[in-house]
């Protein structure tokens, strides 16, 4: 069985009422079950974690390699200057997915550059909620290609 590690950064724990008209209305417990429906469907293991902490960011990834097949991030404002964390997702060597709610091109300039993304596969940004259900489906079908 494929096993998935969501990782939400800093702040999104305030998902539905953190700016609601940029991130949308629903709660960071309901993209997780969301998520976790749409896992069962496709028969592969998640585990969702939520942390304002950027060393736990690290630990979490490091601690990812043997255990799971692929990773989302959503790495929030870490997105903009996390060289650590980037380094971390080159060192372990999981595929990983970038995923933001809002489209980070359409908003302040600070916002429209990610150095995590040249670490990553790929990166779904602007769907809102979306943007994880969408990165899900395209991890597991990269996942399933390499089988
Ligand atoms: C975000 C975009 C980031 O710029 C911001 O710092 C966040 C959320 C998003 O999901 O749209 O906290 O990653």
């Amino acid at each position: 069985m494929l096993k998935i590690l969501v990782i939400h950064g800093p702040n999104l724990n305030l998902l539905g009422t953190r700016e609601p008209d940029i991130y949308g209305k629903l709660t960071l417990a309901q993209i997780n079950e969301l998520l976790q429906k749409q896992a069962k469907t496709n028969k592969v293991g998640l585990k969702t974690y939520q942390t304002n902490s950027e060393s736990e960011i690290i630990s979490l990834l490091q601690q990812a390699k043997g255990k799971f097949d692929g990773i989302i991030i959503n790495p929030a404002a870490f997105t903009h200057y996390s060289l650590a964390i980037y380094d971390t997702i080159l060192a372990i060597g999981i595929p990983t997915l970038e995923v933001h709610l809002s489209n980070i091109y359409k908003r302040e300039e600070f916002r429209r550059k990610s150095v995590i993304a040249p670490a990553c596969v790929g990166q779904i940004s602007g769907f809102g909620y979306r943007s994880y259900l969408l990165a899900l489906t395209a991890l597991l079908d990269i996942l399933k290609d390499k089988k």
